[in-house]
């Protein structure tokens, strides 16, 4: 390998409350891929943060090439050849695919106007150089996640960057997305780049990366040969505890009564004659390749979006639901996989957050507010969580990626639903902090709650559902139970060949 392109010395960050980075290291050579790792709020967003100009460093030393430089602002950054793909998603959602991924460089035609059909092109070409089937004039506001992702990363290599920061870009993915990133990945490693690559996906690591960085509580912790570690012992090093991860399993399911039952549900191309019952106690999980239409059922049923055709029964009972406010009326609850759009006011603090959706519960009978009751409600769930923020009263887009996402599950959790649809309840979630949701869910199950768990990562399919309903084009393409659902199975269904 060749010298190092990036060297970071001694960088220190605070935060009102926050110690965000104690006197951290990082190095990165050209030609590499670099993991960064650490647990929910360890600083690996604010090093990069860093590196690109978002944030002013309070001390340290950043060398590039070699030349100690001082970036400030995020075009500073873009010119010496260092790009970012965020962690929390940036696109203008009014915006098209093609202006997102050239704005604020579009391509002028004569001297005033720009010229859309450059740009258009352009990003034709780079979108199926990254063998994504997206049209470059759509909206992004009407993209999925995943796909919003991918417009993301292929914003950040319009850039012919040297340093390309990936802050946790599967996040969103499923398997065979992944496949093509690591693709693209490679042969930009092959042309000299340099790849910082985020991720809680600990089997990625080993598939992907040259080396690893670990970082815990601000600190810098070690830099080691990817072949020299084992997995184990690089989240060993993240939590710094011996025995930690602890393997959670499904608890025995009871055969309840039905509690939900959709029949012949059908909208657009992303939901066609979906069927499926889901159980009192019971966790159902939701399989499928990005596209499949998993979310979009989830939307229908929460009234999210409007049915076309089809039926909702809610415990034995025919229902009409309108909006979200409905569905939650009648004890169904949804954690969206856009957070961002859907689960959070980033503006108020992590308590209000928590309660905003009980607030009845907070009232006393004369119509005022109790605060003590929603600190005291908020509490719980940053301690049962481990959401780590200095205080309730912090707002929450000052916290870690990891942390909003636990903050929107402890909101959900306050509701108290019977019926909780999870979509990728674990993404961005430390390993560690991944089995204490485990856990929640099989409470939550144990106590008679319903949940249907829409997730990408197999693994946690497979672990966490008591039977598995999968989805290929719209369309349920499998059910399978508990002891069918392997792998194997779920991709043959998935993709929808024939086995
Ligand atoms: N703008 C901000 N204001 C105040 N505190 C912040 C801000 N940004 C980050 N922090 C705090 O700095 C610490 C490090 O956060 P950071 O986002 O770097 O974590 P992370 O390692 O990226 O975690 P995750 O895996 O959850 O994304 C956290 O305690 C976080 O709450
Ligand atoms: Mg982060």
């Amino acid at each position: 390998m060749s010298e190092s392109i990036v060297r970071m010395q001694g960088i220190d960050k605070h935060f009102p409350g926050v110690h965000a980075l104690k006197k951290c290291d990082f190095e990165l050579q050209a030609g590499e891929v670099h993991a960064l790792v650490g647990e929910n709020g360890a600083g690996k967003s604010t090093i990069m943060k860093i590196l690109t100009g978002v944030f002013k460093k309070d001390e340290g030393t950043i060398y590039y090439k070699g030349k100690e430089v001082d970036i400030t602002n995020t075009k500073e950054a873009q010119k010496l050849g260092i790009s970012i793909i965020h962690q929390e998603l940036n696109l203008m959602p009014d915006l098209t695919v093609a202006e997102n991924i050239f704005i604020g460089r579009e391509m002028i035609k004569s001297g005033i106007f720009c010229d859309n059909n450059k740009l258009n092109k352009a990003t034709e070409v780079l979108l199926s150089s990254m063998k994504v089937k997206i049209a470059p004039t759509t909206r992004v506001d009407t993209l999925t996640v995943a796909q919003q992702q991918m417009v993301e990363i292929a914003k950040a290599l319009s850039f012919d960057s040297e340093v390309l920061i990936m802050d946790e870009p599967t996040a969103a993915l499923t398997e065979s997305e992944i496949d093509e990133l690591f693709i693209i990945i490679k042969e930009l490693r092959a042309k000299g780049v340099g790849i910082v690559y985020i991720s809680h996906r600990m089997n990625e690591l080993k598939r992907i990366c040259d080396r690893v960085t670990v970082m815990r509580d601000g600190e810098y912790i070690s830099t080691n040969n990817m072949d020299d570690i084992t997995i184990d012992e690089i989240i060993k090093m993240m939590v710094g505890r011996e025995i930690f991860v602890e393997v959670v399993e499904l608890n025995k399911k009871k055969e309840h009564e039905v509690v939900l039952e959709v029949k012949s549900l059908n909208r657009g191309r992303h939901v066609k004659d979906v069927n499926f019952h889901l159980r009192r106690g019971e966790i159902l999980g939701f399989a499928g390749l990005m596209g499949a239409g998993r979310t979009e059922v989830a939307r229908c049923i929460f009234g999210a979006d409007k049915l076309e055709s089809g039926q909702i029964i809610l415990n034995g009972k025919e229902v009409k639901i309108k909006s979200p406010k409905e569905a939650v009326k009648k004890g169904i609850g949804y954690l969206s996989e856009d957070r961002k759009r859907f689960g959070l006011v980033l503006g108020l603090d992590v308590e209000s957050n928590v309660a905003m959706s009980s607030m009845s519960n907070f009232i006393n009978k004369f119509g005022f507010l109790k605060p003590n009751r929603i600190s005291k409600n908020s509490e719980k769930y940053v301690e049962s969580l481990s959401i780590k923020t200095p205080s309730g009263t912090q707002l929450v887009k000052n916290l870690s990626g990891g942390n909003q996402q636990k903050v929107v599950m402890g909101k959900w959790l306050t509701k108290n639903c019977d019926i909780l649809i999870f979509d990728e309840p674990t993404r961005g979630i430390d390993v560690g902090a991944k089995s204490e949701i485990y856990k929640l869910l099989n409470n939550l199950a144990d106590q008679g709650k319903s949940i249907i768990m829409i997730s990408s990562e197999l693994e946690e399919i497979i672990r966490m559902s008591h039977r598995v309903m999968v989805m290929c084009e719209g369309r349920i393409t499998g059910e399978l139970e508990r002891h069918e659902a392997t792998q194997e199975n779920i991709m043959t269904c998935a993709t929808n060949r024939s086995a």
